[in-house]
Protein backbone atom coordinates (compact mmCIF):
# COMPACT_ATOMS: atom_id res chain seq x y z
CA UNK A 1 0.00 0.00 0.00
CA UNK A 2 1.49 3.33 -1.23
CA UNK A 3 2.48 5.52 1.84
CA UNK A 4 1.96 9.49 2.25
CA UNK A 5 4.46 10.06 4.48
CA UNK A 6 8.13 8.37 3.85
CA UNK A 7 8.12 7.47 7.66
CA UNK A 8 6.33 8.60 10.46
CA UNK A 9 6.36 12.17 12.50
CA UNK A 10 7.47 11.61 15.65
CA UNK A 11 6.05 14.51 17.07
CA UNK A 12 2.42 13.13 15.81
CA UNK A 13 2.84 9.86 17.12
CA UNK A 14 3.24 10.40 20.25
CA UNK A 15 0.54 12.70 20.66
CA UNK A 16 -1.47 9.66 19.59
CA UNK A 17 -0.30 7.63 22.02
CA UNK A 18 -1.30 9.37 24.39
CA UNK A 19 -4.88 10.56 23.30
CA UNK A 20 -5.49 6.73 22.22
CA UNK A 21 -3.88 4.56 24.92
CA UNK A 22 -1.05 2.74 22.94
CA UNK A 23 1.89 4.13 25.28
CA UNK A 24 1.90 6.69 28.68
CA UNK A 25 4.64 7.33 30.82
CA UNK A 26 5.25 5.62 33.99
CA UNK A 27 4.12 7.22 37.13
CA UNK A 28 2.89 9.79 35.21
CA UNK A 29 1.38 11.35 38.26
CA UNK A 30 4.97 11.61 40.20
CA UNK A 31 6.10 13.46 37.37
CA UNK A 32 7.31 10.28 35.81
CA UNK A 33 10.77 8.13 35.92
CA UNK A 34 12.85 8.38 33.33
CA UNK A 35 12.57 6.37 30.09
CA UNK A 36 10.19 4.03 31.44
CA UNK A 37 7.19 3.52 29.93
CA UNK A 38 3.69 2.04 30.44
CA UNK A 39 1.86 0.14 27.35
CA UNK A 40 -1.65 1.02 27.48
CA UNK A 41 -5.21 -0.44 26.47
CA UNK A 42 -3.88 -0.13 22.85
CA UNK A 43 -0.31 -0.55 23.19
CA UNK A 44 -0.40 -3.65 25.29
CA UNK A 45 -2.11 -5.46 22.48
CA UNK A 46 0.17 -4.52 19.43
CA UNK A 47 2.96 -5.55 22.02
CA UNK A 48 1.30 -8.75 22.61
CA UNK A 49 0.51 -9.27 18.70
CA UNK A 50 3.95 -8.82 17.72
CA UNK A 51 5.53 -11.13 20.60
CA UNK A 52 2.47 -14.27 19.05
CA UNK A 53 3.64 -13.51 15.84
CA UNK A 54 7.17 -14.04 16.58
CA UNK A 55 6.47 -16.65 18.58
CA UNK A 56 4.25 -18.34 16.10
CA UNK A 57 6.91 -17.91 13.37
CA UNK A 58 10.01 -19.22 15.47
CA UNK A 59 8.12 -21.93 17.71
CA UNK A 60 4.80 -22.94 16.70
CA UNK A 61 5.64 -23.06 13.02
CA UNK A 62 8.66 -25.08 13.02
CA UNK A 63 9.66 -28.54 14.44
CA UNK A 64 13.47 -27.09 15.41
CA UNK A 65 12.49 -24.40 18.16
CA UNK A 66 10.56 -25.30 21.82
CA UNK A 67 10.02 -22.76 23.93
CA UNK A 68 11.40 -21.20 27.93
CA UNK A 69 10.36 -18.78 30.39
CA UNK A 70 13.19 -18.52 32.78
CA UNK A 71 13.57 -16.66 36.26
CA UNK A 72 14.85 -13.19 36.18
CA UNK A 73 16.84 -13.81 38.66
CA UNK A 74 19.72 -16.35 38.56
CA UNK A 75 22.93 -17.68 40.54
CA UNK A 76 25.50 -14.49 40.32
CA UNK A 77 27.99 -16.99 38.83
CA UNK A 78 26.21 -17.31 35.76
CA UNK A 79 26.96 -13.54 35.10
CA UNK A 80 30.58 -14.35 35.48
CA UNK A 81 31.30 -17.14 33.32
CA UNK A 82 28.43 -15.15 30.95
CA UNK A 83 31.40 -12.85 30.95
CA UNK A 84 28.74 -9.98 32.03
CA UNK A 85 30.51 -8.99 35.50
CA UNK A 86 33.64 -8.50 33.57
CA UNK A 87 32.55 -7.35 30.44
CA UNK A 88 28.94 -5.52 30.21
CA UNK A 89 30.32 -2.32 30.43
CA UNK A 90 29.97 1.49 28.67
CA UNK A 91 32.59 3.89 29.44
CA UNK A 92 30.96 6.77 31.14
CA UNK A 93 32.43 10.22 31.08
CA UNK A 94 31.12 13.22 33.45
CA UNK A 95 31.32 16.85 32.76
CA UNK A 96 33.36 19.04 35.44
CA UNK A 97 31.42 21.87 35.15
CA UNK A 98 27.61 20.99 34.82
CA UNK A 99 28.35 17.36 36.14
CA UNK A 100 26.07 15.79 33.88
CA UNK A 101 27.02 12.52 32.17
CA UNK A 102 27.35 10.92 29.00
CA UNK A 103 28.85 7.62 27.23
CA UNK A 104 31.80 8.36 25.71
CA UNK A 105 31.87 5.93 23.23
CA UNK A 106 28.67 8.49 21.76
CA UNK A 107 29.89 12.22 21.87
CA UNK A 108 30.86 13.70 18.45
CA UNK A 109 33.08 15.93 20.60
CA UNK A 110 35.28 15.91 23.53
CA UNK A 111 33.22 19.09 25.21
CA UNK A 112 30.23 18.43 27.11
CA UNK A 113 27.18 19.50 24.54
CA UNK A 114 25.27 21.31 27.39
CA UNK A 115 27.97 23.47 28.44
CA UNK A 116 30.85 23.32 26.74
CA UNK A 117 32.34 22.16 29.78
CA UNK A 118 35.83 19.79 30.00
CA UNK A 119 35.12 15.98 31.17
CA UNK A 120 36.31 13.32 33.39
CA UNK A 121 38.72 10.77 32.52
CA UNK A 122 36.24 7.34 30.99
CA UNK A 123 35.44 4.81 33.71
CA UNK A 124 34.16 1.54 32.98
CA UNK A 125 30.43 1.40 34.48
CA UNK A 126 28.61 -1.87 34.56
CA UNK A 127 25.47 -1.62 32.71
CA UNK A 128 23.32 -4.91 35.43
CA UNK A 129 20.90 -3.87 38.00
CA UNK A 130 22.00 -5.05 41.57
CA UNK A 131 19.43 -6.14 44.09
CA UNK A 132 19.92 -8.43 47.09
CA UNK A 133 18.43 -12.02 47.95
CA UNK A 134 16.91 -12.02 51.22
CA UNK A 135 16.74 -9.20 54.28
CA UNK A 136 21.09 -9.17 54.65
CA UNK A 137 22.06 -6.56 51.84
CA UNK A 138 25.55 -7.89 51.62
CA UNK A 139 27.49 -8.71 48.66
CA UNK A 140 27.03 -13.00 49.61
CA UNK A 141 23.31 -12.02 49.10
CA UNK A 142 24.09 -9.73 45.68
CA UNK A 143 22.24 -10.71 42.61
CA UNK A 144 21.27 -9.04 39.37
CA UNK A 145 18.62 -8.44 37.28
CA UNK A 146 19.45 -10.47 33.67
CA UNK A 147 20.93 -7.70 31.04
CA UNK A 148 19.62 -10.44 28.43
CA UNK A 149 17.02 -13.22 28.93
CA UNK A 150 19.67 -15.80 26.95
CA UNK A 151 21.80 -16.80 29.94
CA UNK A 152 18.61 -18.61 30.98
CA UNK A 153 18.39 -20.37 27.81
CA UNK A 154 22.01 -21.60 28.24
CA UNK A 155 22.12 -22.62 31.79
CA UNK A 156 18.98 -24.77 30.62
CA UNK A 157 20.13 -26.36 27.32
CA UNK A 158 20.87 -29.85 28.96
CA UNK A 159 17.57 -29.46 30.83
CA UNK A 160 15.90 -28.90 27.46
CA UNK A 161 17.81 -31.00 25.82
CA UNK A 162 17.31 -34.25 28.18
CA UNK A 163 12.93 -33.68 28.28
CA UNK A 164 12.60 -32.87 24.44
CA UNK A 165 15.61 -35.50 23.10
CA UNK A 166 15.65 -33.14 20.80
CA UNK A 167 18.27 -33.50 17.87
CA UNK A 168 20.87 -30.82 16.84
CA UNK A 169 20.26 -28.75 14.91
CA UNK A 170 17.67 -27.32 17.39
CA UNK A 171 16.35 -24.06 19.02
CA UNK A 172 15.09 -22.25 22.07
CA UNK A 173 13.43 -19.50 22.31
CA UNK A 174 12.11 -16.94 25.37
CA UNK A 175 10.59 -13.58 25.39
CA UNK A 176 10.97 -11.88 28.74
CA UNK A 177 12.12 -8.93 30.50
CA UNK A 178 15.70 -7.81 30.80
CA UNK A 179 17.21 -4.43 32.60
CA UNK A 180 20.34 -2.42 31.53
CA UNK A 181 21.37 0.62 33.92
CA UNK A 182 21.73 2.24 30.43
CA UNK A 183 23.73 5.64 30.73
CA UNK A 184 21.66 7.76 27.48
CA UNK A 185 18.63 5.81 27.72
CA UNK A 186 16.47 7.94 25.26
CA UNK A 187 14.30 8.07 22.21
CA UNK A 188 10.97 6.87 23.56
CA UNK A 189 10.65 3.22 23.58
CA UNK A 190 13.81 2.78 21.49
CA UNK A 191 16.27 2.88 24.82
CA UNK A 192 15.28 2.09 27.73
CA UNK A 193 16.50 0.58 31.12
CA UNK A 194 13.66 -2.09 31.25
CA UNK A 195 13.13 -3.86 28.21
CA UNK A 196 11.43 -6.75 26.75
CA UNK A 197 13.70 -9.25 24.86
CA UNK A 198 12.83 -12.34 22.15
CA UNK A 199 15.56 -14.50 21.44
CA UNK A 200 16.48 -17.72 20.17
CA UNK A 201 19.54 -19.79 20.95
CA UNK A 202 19.80 -22.15 18.16
CA UNK A 203 22.31 -24.94 18.55
CA UNK A 204 24.30 -26.05 15.90
CA UNK A 205 26.75 -28.79 15.23
CA UNK A 206 30.55 -27.16 14.98
CA UNK A 207 31.35 -26.20 10.97
CA UNK A 208 27.39 -25.68 9.91
CA UNK A 209 27.43 -22.79 11.76
CA UNK A 210 28.44 -20.05 9.23
CA UNK A 211 25.08 -21.68 6.92
CA UNK A 212 23.11 -21.34 9.71
CA UNK A 213 23.83 -17.67 10.37
CA UNK A 214 22.75 -16.94 6.61
CA UNK A 215 19.24 -18.58 7.01
CA UNK A 216 18.56 -17.09 10.57
CA UNK A 217 19.62 -14.05 9.34
CA UNK A 218 17.11 -14.10 6.31
CA UNK A 219 14.29 -15.93 8.09
CA UNK A 220 14.70 -12.92 10.24
CA UNK A 221 14.27 -10.27 8.08
CA UNK A 222 11.68 -11.40 5.77
CA UNK A 223 9.63 -11.77 9.15
CA UNK A 224 9.75 -7.94 9.71
CA UNK A 225 8.84 -7.47 6.18
CA UNK A 226 6.00 -10.09 6.10
CA UNK A 227 4.24 -8.11 8.93
CA UNK A 228 4.57 -4.86 7.12
CA UNK A 229 7.67 -2.69 7.52
CA UNK A 230 8.20 -1.25 4.17
CA UNK A 231 11.89 -2.83 3.37
CA UNK A 232 13.25 0.36 2.17
CA UNK A 233 12.95 0.97 6.06
CA UNK A 234 15.44 -1.94 6.68
CA UNK A 235 18.80 -2.68 6.36
CA UNK A 236 21.34 -4.88 7.13
CA UNK A 237 24.78 -4.55 8.43
CA UNK A 238 27.08 -6.64 9.59
CA UNK A 239 29.46 -6.12 12.01
CA UNK A 240 33.23 -4.73 11.62
CA UNK A 241 35.83 -7.10 13.80
CA UNK A 242 36.37 -4.64 16.29
CA UNK A 243 32.51 -3.77 16.79
CA UNK A 244 31.92 -7.13 17.74
CA UNK A 245 30.91 -8.44 21.20
CA UNK A 246 33.38 -10.57 23.76
CA UNK A 247 31.13 -13.66 22.65
CA UNK A 248 30.57 -13.22 18.86
CA UNK A 249 32.47 -14.87 15.76
CA UNK A 250 30.31 -12.95 13.49
CA UNK A 251 27.18 -10.37 13.76
CA UNK A 252 24.62 -8.83 11.81
CA UNK A 253 22.54 -6.20 12.69
CA UNK A 254 18.81 -5.58 11.30
CA UNK A 255 18.05 -1.79 11.71
CA UNK A 256 15.32 0.24 11.12
CA UNK A 257 15.02 3.50 9.73
CA UNK A 258 13.74 5.33 12.96
CA UNK A 259 12.84 9.02 12.97
CA UNK A 260 16.16 9.80 14.18
CA UNK A 261 17.95 7.51 12.06
CA UNK A 262 18.95 4.06 11.39
CA UNK A 263 18.60 2.29 15.03
CA UNK A 264 19.37 -1.85 15.76
CA UNK A 265 15.74 -3.82 16.03
CA UNK A 266 17.55 -7.20 16.29
CA UNK A 267 21.22 -8.64 16.20
CA UNK A 268 22.02 -12.09 14.64
CA UNK A 269 24.88 -13.71 16.46
CA UNK A 270 27.73 -16.29 15.60
CA UNK A 271 28.40 -17.41 19.30
CA UNK A 272 30.19 -19.82 18.77
CA UNK A 273 30.28 -22.31 21.45
CA UNK A 274 31.50 -19.46 24.01
CA UNK A 275 28.54 -19.89 26.08
CA UNK A 276 28.42 -23.57 26.86
CA UNK A 277 31.80 -23.80 27.42
CA UNK A 278 32.11 -21.39 29.87
CA UNK A 279 29.11 -22.79 31.81
CA UNK A 280 30.88 -26.05 31.58
CA UNK A 281 33.76 -24.26 33.16
CA UNK A 282 31.89 -22.32 35.46
CA UNK A 283 29.59 -25.43 36.81
CA UNK A 284 31.56 -27.67 36.42
CA UNK A 285 29.07 -29.49 34.74
CA UNK A 286 29.55 -31.77 31.62
CA UNK A 287 27.12 -29.35 29.01
CA UNK A 288 28.48 -31.20 25.72
CA UNK A 289 25.93 -33.02 23.44
CA UNK A 290 26.45 -37.05 22.32
CA UNK A 291 25.96 -36.99 18.73
CA UNK A 292 24.58 -39.91 18.00
CA UNK A 293 25.21 -40.08 14.08
CA UNK A 294 28.99 -39.82 14.71
CA UNK A 295 29.57 -41.22 18.18
CA UNK A 296 31.47 -38.09 19.75
CA UNK A 297 30.58 -35.60 22.36
CA UNK A 298 31.12 -32.04 21.27
CA UNK A 299 29.81 -28.74 22.58
CA UNK A 300 27.61 -27.09 20.11
CA UNK A 301 27.71 -23.81 18.75
CA UNK A 302 25.00 -21.43 18.45
CA UNK A 303 23.11 -18.80 16.36
CA UNK A 304 21.75 -16.04 17.98
CA UNK A 305 19.07 -14.46 16.97
CA UNK A 306 17.80 -11.58 19.82
CA UNK A 307 15.65 -8.88 18.71
CA UNK A 308 13.72 -6.60 21.27
CA UNK A 309 9.97 -6.32 21.97
CA UNK A 310 9.73 -2.63 22.38
CA UNK A 311 11.61 -1.71 19.40
CA UNK A 312 10.12 -3.76 17.06
CA UNK A 313 6.44 -2.99 18.40
CA UNK A 314 7.68 1.02 17.84
CA UNK A 315 9.42 0.41 14.19
CA UNK A 316 6.01 -1.77 13.28
CA UNK A 317 4.13 1.13 14.60
CA UNK A 318 5.83 4.31 13.22
CA UNK A 319 6.04 2.12 9.61
CA UNK A 320 1.87 1.80 9.63
CA UNK A 321 1.42 5.46 10.31
CA UNK A 322 0.15 7.55 7.60
CA UNK A 323 -1.90 10.55 6.90
CA UNK A 324 -3.69 10.18 3.40
CA UNK A 325 -6.19 12.83 1.58
CA UNK A 326 -10.02 11.88 1.94
CA UNK A 327 -11.62 14.42 0.17
CA UNK A 328 -11.46 17.77 1.34
CA UNK A 329 -10.44 16.41 4.82
CA UNK A 330 -6.81 13.94 5.81
CA UNK A 331 -7.89 10.90 7.47
CA UNK A 332 -4.96 9.01 10.28
CA UNK A 333 -4.65 5.76 9.67
CA UNK A 334 -2.02 2.72 11.28
CA UNK A 335 -1.55 0.37 7.99
CA UNK A 336 -1.10 -2.28 10.76
CA UNK A 337 -0.76 -5.89 9.55
CA UNK A 338 -4.14 -7.58 10.40
CA UNK A 339 -2.32 -9.81 12.84
CA UNK A 340 -0.86 -6.96 14.73
CA UNK A 341 -4.00 -4.81 15.27
CA UNK A 342 -4.17 -3.94 18.49
CA UNK A 343 -8.57 -4.31 16.95
CA UNK A 344 -9.08 -7.01 14.46
CA UNK A 345 -12.91 -6.22 14.04
CA UNK A 346 -15.28 -2.85 15.35
CA UNK A 347 -18.85 -3.37 15.57
CA UNK A 348 -20.61 -0.24 14.90
CA UNK A 349 -24.46 0.42 15.03
CA UNK A 350 -25.59 2.91 12.47
CA UNK A 351 -26.50 5.05 15.35
CA UNK A 352 -27.56 4.84 19.27
CA UNK A 353 -31.02 3.68 18.98
CA UNK A 354 -33.20 1.05 21.11
CA UNK A 355 -34.14 -0.98 18.15
CA UNK A 356 -30.36 -1.33 16.71
CA UNK A 357 -29.00 -2.52 20.18
CA UNK A 358 -29.91 -5.69 20.63
CA UNK A 359 -29.22 -6.70 17.07
CA UNK A 360 -26.14 -5.10 17.25
CA UNK A 361 -24.84 -6.18 20.73
CA UNK A 362 -25.58 -9.95 19.28
CA UNK A 363 -22.98 -9.12 16.36
CA UNK A 364 -20.93 -8.04 18.93
CA UNK A 365 -21.27 -11.13 20.84
CA UNK A 366 -20.70 -13.23 18.06
CA UNK A 367 -17.88 -11.66 16.55
CA UNK A 368 -15.84 -11.41 19.56
CA UNK A 369 -15.55 -14.84 20.05
CA UNK A 370 -13.24 -15.47 17.63
CA UNK A 371 -11.53 -11.87 16.90
CA UNK A 372 -10.35 -8.74 18.88
CA UNK A 373 -13.51 -6.60 18.48
CA UNK A 374 -14.70 -3.40 20.21
CA UNK A 375 -18.18 -2.01 20.44
CA UNK A 376 -18.30 1.79 19.42
CA UNK A 377 -22.21 3.99 19.27
CA UNK A 378 -21.44 7.20 20.35
CA UNK A 379 -21.00 10.02 17.23
CA UNK A 380 -21.60 10.17 14.04
CA UNK A 381 -20.70 6.56 11.92
CA UNK A 382 -17.93 8.86 9.81
CA UNK A 383 -16.16 9.77 13.24
CA UNK A 384 -16.27 6.30 14.23
CA UNK A 385 -14.52 5.22 11.24
CA UNK A 386 -11.77 7.74 11.63
CA UNK A 387 -11.23 6.67 15.03
CA UNK A 388 -10.72 2.84 13.96
CA UNK A 389 -8.24 4.03 11.52
CA UNK A 390 -6.39 6.41 13.47
CA UNK A 391 -5.96 2.81 15.72
CA UNK A 392 -5.55 0.85 12.45
CA UNK A 393 -8.36 -1.44 13.01
CA UNK A 394 -9.00 -3.58 9.67
CA UNK A 395 -12.19 -4.39 9.84
CA UNK A 396 -15.41 -1.99 10.46
CA UNK A 397 -18.50 -4.11 11.14
CA UNK A 398 -22.09 -2.05 10.63
CA UNK A 399 -25.59 -2.77 11.69
CA UNK A 400 -27.91 -0.66 10.02
CA UNK A 401 -31.79 -0.87 10.06
CA UNK A 402 -31.93 -2.86 6.82
CA UNK A 403 -30.03 -5.69 9.21
CA UNK A 404 -33.02 -5.84 11.34
CA UNK A 405 -34.80 -7.07 8.03
CA UNK A 406 -32.19 -7.95 5.83
CA UNK A 407 -30.06 -9.85 8.63
CA UNK A 408 -26.98 -8.52 6.91
CA UNK A 409 -24.04 -6.52 7.70
CA UNK A 410 -21.67 -4.30 6.07
CA UNK A 411 -17.79 -4.42 6.49
CA UNK A 412 -15.50 -2.04 5.61
CA UNK A 413 -11.58 -2.45 4.76
CA UNK A 414 -9.33 0.41 6.60
CA UNK A 415 -6.77 0.34 3.72
CA UNK A 416 -9.39 0.71 0.56
CA UNK A 417 -12.66 2.36 2.45
CA UNK A 418 -14.62 -0.02 0.39
CA UNK A 419 -18.08 -1.94 1.57
CA UNK A 420 -19.42 -4.71 1.19
CA UNK A 421 -22.63 -6.11 2.71
CA UNK A 422 -22.72 -9.85 3.72
CA UNK A 423 -25.32 -12.15 5.40
CA UNK A 424 -24.65 -12.25 9.41
CA UNK A 425 -24.62 -15.81 8.80
CA UNK A 426 -20.85 -15.49 7.31
CA UNK A 427 -19.86 -12.72 8.97
CA UNK A 428 -17.12 -15.13 10.80
CA UNK A 429 -16.33 -16.78 7.67
CA UNK A 430 -16.04 -13.36 5.02
CA UNK A 431 -13.64 -11.67 8.04
CA UNK A 432 -11.54 -14.82 8.90
CA UNK A 433 -11.36 -15.39 5.20
CA UNK A 434 -9.60 -11.61 4.95
CA UNK A 435 -7.90 -11.75 8.23
CA UNK A 436 -5.52 -14.93 6.95
CA UNK A 437 -5.50 -13.45 3.32
CA UNK A 438 -4.51 -10.03 4.41
CA UNK A 439 -7.43 -8.04 2.55
N1 LIG B 1 21.71 -11.80 23.99
C1 LIG B 1 22.24 -10.86 23.10
C2 LIG B 1 21.80 -9.50 23.38
O1 LIG B 1 21.22 -9.22 24.40
P1 LIG B 1 21.84 -7.07 22.42
O2 LIG B 1 22.17 -6.60 21.03
O3 LIG B 1 22.54 -6.43 23.55
O4 LIG B 1 22.10 -8.63 22.38
C3 LIG B 1 19.38 -7.60 21.78
O5 LIG B 1 20.27 -6.95 22.64
C4 LIG B 1 18.21 -6.69 21.45
O6 LIG B 1 17.59 -6.23 22.65
C5 LIG B 1 18.58 -5.44 20.68
O7 LIG B 1 18.65 -5.69 19.29
C6 LIG B 1 17.44 -4.51 21.01
O8 LIG B 1 16.33 -4.75 20.15
C7 LIG B 1 17.05 -4.93 22.42
N2 LIG B 1 17.63 -3.99 23.41
C8 LIG B 1 18.90 -3.98 23.87
N3 LIG B 1 19.06 -2.97 24.76
C9 LIG B 1 17.87 -2.32 24.83
C10 LIG B 1 17.40 -1.18 25.56
N4 LIG B 1 18.17 -0.53 26.43
N5 LIG B 1 16.10 -0.78 25.38
C11 LIG B 1 15.30 -1.44 24.52
N6 LIG B 1 15.69 -2.53 23.81
C12 LIG B 1 16.96 -2.97 23.95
Amino acid sequence: MPRTLPYADMDKVLSLSKRRGFVFQSSEVYGGLGSTWDYGPLGVELKRNVKEAWWRSVVSERDDVVGLDAAILMHPRVWEASGHVENFSDPLVECRQCHRRFRQDQLESDVCPECGGVFTEPRRFNLMFRTFMGPVEDSSNEVFLRPETAQGIFVNFQNVQTATRKKLPFGIAQIGKAFRNEITPGNFTFRTREFEQMEIEFFVKPGTDDEWLQQWVRSRFDWYVNYGIRPGNLRLREHAGDELAHYAKATYDIEYRFPWGWGELEGIANRADFDLGRHKEFSGEDLTYFDDAIHERYLPYVIEPSGGVDRATLAFWLDSYDEEPDGNDTRTVLHFHQALAPVTVAVLPLSRNARLAPTARSVYDLVRRRFRCQFDDAQSIGRRYRRQDEIGTPYCVTVDFDTLDDHAVTIRDRDTMTQQRIPVARLLDVIQDRYDHGW
